[in-house]
């Protein structure tokens, strides 16, 4: 009796075994024939979509859930600061209020969303994307070459990009980073006032 159960358990335990290693023969198989296209051009199916998607923002809120938001986010300089990083660094993918389309932005999959739409991270999100990047992305580390201090400046201007009209955008960029205070009191909740954060 005991024998048998034994025996019946050493079974199952060997069929679970091979039924793992088939389906990882089988996994290995698919990979090694290429069946999944990796083409950018080619979108991704559903449940690879749903699994990169939860994968990425999962990973993104755990990791950014302990990372200290400076108090200063609203400061003008930061801001103007930020719009200069932003126009040269990151319009090319991300566009910008009143800008074309470039090759880049049109040709990379994942898109790079729209930043002057509004995102809906927060700016402790933000800045932890900003600093490592997303792999197979096109989004890069920008914590390699950039210190956290820039990396906010850049954060703060993403609070304001939503709200620029495109010769507001233009100015900001061309001002940044000397004399930009004249400019920035005549722009919509560039005032530090408190009611001009809005976090999409
Ligand atoms: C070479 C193209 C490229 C450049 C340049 C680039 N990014 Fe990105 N970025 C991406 C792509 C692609 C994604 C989307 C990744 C994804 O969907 O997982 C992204 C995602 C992001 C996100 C997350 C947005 C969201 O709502 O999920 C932020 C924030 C961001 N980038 C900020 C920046 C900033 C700031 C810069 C400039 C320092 C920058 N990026 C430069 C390609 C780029």
């Amino acid at each position: 009796m005991r024998h048998g159960q034994i025996t019946r358990n050493r079974l199952i335990a060997a069929g679970v075994g091979s039924g793992l290693i088939l389906i990882l023969g089988v996994a290995w198989l698919l990979v090694y024939a290429g069946a999944y296209n990796i083409a950018a051009d080619a979108p991704h199916t559903a449940p690879v979509y749903w699994l990169l998607n939860t994968v990425r923002d999962r990973s993104i809120a755990v990791r950014a859930s302990s990372v200290a938001v400076p108090t200063d986010l609203g400061d003008q300089k930061r801001i103007a600061d930020g719009a200069g990083l932003y126009g040269e660094m990151c319009s090319g993918c991300h566009l910008a209020p009143g800008m074309e389309k470039t090759e880049i932005s049109q040709g990379l999959y994942p898109r790079a969303p729209d930043l002057s739409k509004g995102t809906d991270l927060t700016p402790r999100q933000e800045f932890w994307v900003i600093k490592h990047g997303i792999k197979m992305t096109g989004m890069a580390a920008w914590g390699v070459t950039h210190n956290d201090t820039l990396i906010w400046d850049m954060v703060a201007f993403l609070q304001k990009l939503p709200h620029l009209t495109p010769a507001q955008y233009q100015a900001a960029v061309k001002s940044a980073p000397e004399s930009h205070e004249e400019m920035m009191k005549d722009m919509p909740g560039m005032q530090s006032d408190g009611h001009g954060d809005h976090h999409n």
